[in-house]
């Protein structure tokens, strides 16, 4: 079980918090790159509890920034983006993307003392269309993750960003519990109506899989299995990668190339940003699941609805559907079995799910079950990464690292391979599809 105390640790990301102070030692996803135009509106930016501003100077850089002047602590948020700078509309002090004071308009030349004054920066670089932030105090940041979809070219790559209401932690854990597929996704596939060789045709036949569940270099990994025919099994495998990023199982292993991050805006908000292989087979490329008989599986329907972006901190990229509608749930749809959860489409059933739960969920109310292994796991290795930097000073894995990212890959597969898991990924690993490198990791 997860005791309080651990629940706390695990789940506080602000200041001065374990688990805030392990993630501000990794680069994070933290906006889209068209979400800042040259000398346009500043962005308020909410990220790991700090109220920040990001804007975009007239060269094209992008600084990052505590949203207060270091002034009087007037939002910069309400500043004149212009001529290389973010100007303060209170006395006109102005900074550049680095946080450098560089006019002190208020103050008469012979007492002028921008030099000394420093906004609150962190580093910001753009890779893949969106704006990577490192929040960590050195004075070198690390490479950004050596993930396999940054090797991807940027037009490769597909980009989306969906705000969910609850904290990170129960967010990343609905993405590495596949014993939940068989029941919220799919509770009303029978499977003599689906085509044999369709993978949901394995995951509806056995709702309670078994699986291994693995500490890897780059965090944790499962790989579920389930019988498909005379000495053949269905796999699906998945990881957690630290701090924050998941690799789910619904595309195949050999083109699978994505990565899904769960970035805490606050404690009880997360900013799911997907990136995946425009190439690549998986659930965002290939059509919408069907029955045999061509009609489409109910609740399996594509693509989100957004609200308007709004300028509040916490108004970028919310879905339509939320927990003040009840998520649109169709009690008819559930009644008749057409829709398992009665909720259309699969993002929005995990994200109905663990909102349900609650702002952060009350971990002592929990029983966990066998099948709820890679849960623990992750947990445990979360813990004990936090405390050992805490309280050792021990970088946690893929901070200087990076390279242990490349080796994670998910998706499904059927095999007859009859060898222990590892050897079995280990496999699939070197015969799948890789993208050509086009990068150097180095954080520019
Ligand atoms: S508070 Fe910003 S210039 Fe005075
Ligand atoms: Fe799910």
């Amino acid at each position: 079980m997860t005791t309080a105390l651990e629940g706390m640790e695990l789940t506080q990301v602000g200041p001065g918090t374990m688990m805030g102070g392990l993630m501000r030692r990794y680069w994070i996803p933290a906006a889209l790159s068209s979400e800042l135009a040259r000398d346009g509106a500043p962005l308020r930016l909410m990220l790991l509890g700090e109220k920040l501003i990001a804007f975009r100077d007239s060269a094209g850089r992008v600084g990052v920034m505590d949203h207060r002047c270091p002034h009087r602590c007037a939002s910069l948020f309400l500043g004149r983006n212009e001529n290389g700078g973010l100007r303060c509309i209170y006395h006109g002090w102005k900074f550049d993307v680095a946080g450098n004071c560089i006019d002190m308009a208020s103050v008469p030349p012979q007492q002028d003392f921008k030099h000394k004054v420093k906004a609150k920066a962190y580093r910001a670089v753009e890779r893949a269309g969106i704006v990577w932030v490192h929040m960590g105090a050195g004075a070198e940041a690390p490479p950004l993750p050596a993930l396999e979809i940054l090797d991807v070219p940027d037009d490769e790559i597909n980009v989306s960003f969906i705000q969910r209401d609850c904290n990170y932690l129960q967010a990343l854990e609905g993405e590495i519990d596949t014993s939940h597929f068989g029941f919220l996704h799919a509770g009303h596939v029978d499977p003599a109506d689906v085509a044999e060789d369709d993978p949901v045709r394995h995951t509806v036949t056995s709702r309670a899989p078994e699986y291994h569940v693995t500490d890897t270099a780059w965090g944790t990994q499962y790989g579920a299995y389930r019988p498909a025919g005379p000495g053949r099994m269905y796999w699906r495998c998945a990881s957690f990668l630290f701090p924050f990023w998941t690799l789910a199982p619904n595309g195949e292993f050999g083109s699978h190339v994505h990565a899904r991050a769960w970035v805490p805006l606050d404690d009880s908000h997360t900013m799911f940003c997907f990136l995946w292989w425009k190439r690549g087979a998986s659930a965002m490329t290939q059509p919408q699941p069907a029955f045999k008989d061509g009609r489409p599986i109910g609740g399996a329907g594509r693509g989100n609805k957004f609200l308007p972006n709004t300028t509040d901190w916490l108004g970028r990229w919310r879905l339509a559907a939320n927990s003040g509608n009840d998520w649109g749930i169709d009690r008819a749809a559930q009644r008749d079995n057409t829709i398992y959860s009665g909720i259309e489409g699969i993002h929005l059933q995990d994200q109905a799910i663990t909102e349900s739960m609650g702002p952060i969920v009350d971990h002592e109310l929990e029983h966990l079950a066998p099948s709820d292994q890679m849960i623990t796991r992750t947990r445990r290795r979360l813990l004990m990464a936090g405390r050992a930097l805490r309280d050792g000073g021990v970088l946690p894995p893929g901070v200087e690292d990076v390279e242990v990212f490349r080796g994670a890959r998910s998706g499904y597969f059927v095999s007859d391979d009859q060898r222990p898991w590892p050897e079995i990924y280990a496999g699939q690993l070197a015969a799948a599809v890789r993208p050509p490198p086009t990068r150097s990791c180095a954080a520019e």
